[in-house]
């Protein structure tokens, strides 16, 4: 069977930086309350009304294919993850297709959240393996900062989100004994409605009301400490599981790139499973929480920097659904 890898990685962030203290303009909070509870200091938002995720994803999706050496001609489909995409219907997926002009190639869009970029690697996996496509795009990408509320009512949750883009062009291995070795995929619906948005709602008629608005009800509703207790517990599990999978032990881990959702939660995970900080990477201090971008932005760092280089990489997110998820790659 053929074996995945992934052949480039690339990032976009906008260019307006949004500090903790830029946020204590507009409500009740502080950079000490913010980055003691989450090791955020800044984020990126969008510089104006208008710029949708599929418009963040282009340059990160050129720079993967730069990175890879391909061109757009040679990627057969696009999986596109998501959690604020660009309208309700169709998927960001499709919007994105035809800014990279492409037409005709498939486009799916993910939803799972934070751990999308992952559950998205395993579909672009499994079809690489079987012979279905050959190069694939898989693309996490946000802009949260236009659905977030910047009032004390929402500050527990405003503070944390930022805006960006990250993809992988996930192809071929050309070397047998490297690419994707092992992703494993989780969920629990239980804890759905702990990080959710109610409202527009199709179950409901109409979809969203007066009242809803004036709840709020369009915000993401989050219980914190709930989601918190379930991260450090799942993203541990997920990530013995991986190397149980593929015979490897921490040790042998050159690299983790965990979701970014808390800085104490990967501190936590890290020490759970025994891997020293320096082999951490962090970078939620400078653009927060990015949801489905965030292990691909993680990756796309790591490249620049040469740390992907011969590595075998661990990664691990967890979030709303709930879901959760780990991958074991060999760079
Ligand atoms: O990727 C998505 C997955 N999401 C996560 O993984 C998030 C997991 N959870 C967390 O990271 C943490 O729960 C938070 C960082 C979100 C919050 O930390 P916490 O220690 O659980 O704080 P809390 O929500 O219990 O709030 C503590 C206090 C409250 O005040 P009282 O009731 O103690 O008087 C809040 O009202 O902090 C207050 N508070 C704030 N104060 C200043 C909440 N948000 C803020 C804020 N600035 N932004």
């Amino acid at each position: 069977m053929r074996r995945a890898q992934l052949l480039g990685v690339g990032h976009y962030v906008p260019t307006k930086i949004v500090t903790n203290d830029d946020l204590a303009k507009l409500m009740p909070t502080t950079d000490e309350w913010i980055f003691q509870r989450s090791g955020i200091k800044e984020r990126r938002f969008i510089e104006h009304s208008g710029i949708a995720p599929s418009d963040l994803a282009v340059p990160a999706c050129q720079q993967a294919l730069e990175r890879a050496g391909r061109s757009i001609e040679d990627v057969d489909a696009i999986i596109f993850a998501t959690l604020s995409p660009d309208a309700d219907f169709p998927g960001s997926g499709c919007f994105l297709q035809r800014k990279l002009g492409r037409p005709g190639i498939p486009a799916l869009d993910v939803r799972n959240q934070c751990s999308g970029f992952l559950y998205g690697l395993s579909i672009a996996n499994a079809w690489v393996q079987t012979g279905a496509y050959d190069n694939i795009l898989v693309v996490g990408a946000e802009v949260h900062s236009t659905g977030v509320e910047f009032t004390e009512r929402g500050r527990a949750v405003s503070v944390l989100f930022g805006d960006g883009a990250g993809a992988a062009l996930v192809g071929v291995s050309e070397d047998p004994n490297k690419g994707i070795l092992s992703v494993k995929l989780h969920a629990d619906g239980r804890g759905a409605e702990d990080l959710w948005i109610p409202a527009p709602m199709s179950g409901h008629t109409p979809r969203i009301t007066h009242e809803m608005l004036d709840e709020g009800l369009h915000y993401p509703q989050m219980n914190g400490k709930q989601v918190f207790r379930w991260a450090v517990e799942k993203m541990p599990e997920v990530a013995r599981e991986v190397l149980a999978d593929t015979g490897l032990a921490i040790e042998d881990i050159d690299l983790f790139v965990p979701h970014q959702a808390n800085k104490r939660i990967n501190q936590f995970v890290a020490g759970a499973l025994g891997i020293p900080d320096e082999k951490v990477v962090h970078n939620i201090e400078r653009f927060g929480n990015t949801t489905a971008a965030t292990i691909p932005i993680g990756l796309s760092e790591s490249w620049a920097e040469g740390r992907l280089k011969d590595a075998t990489v661990l990664s691990a997110a967890f979030g709303s659904g709930y879901t959760w998820a780990g991958a074991l790659i060999r760079f």
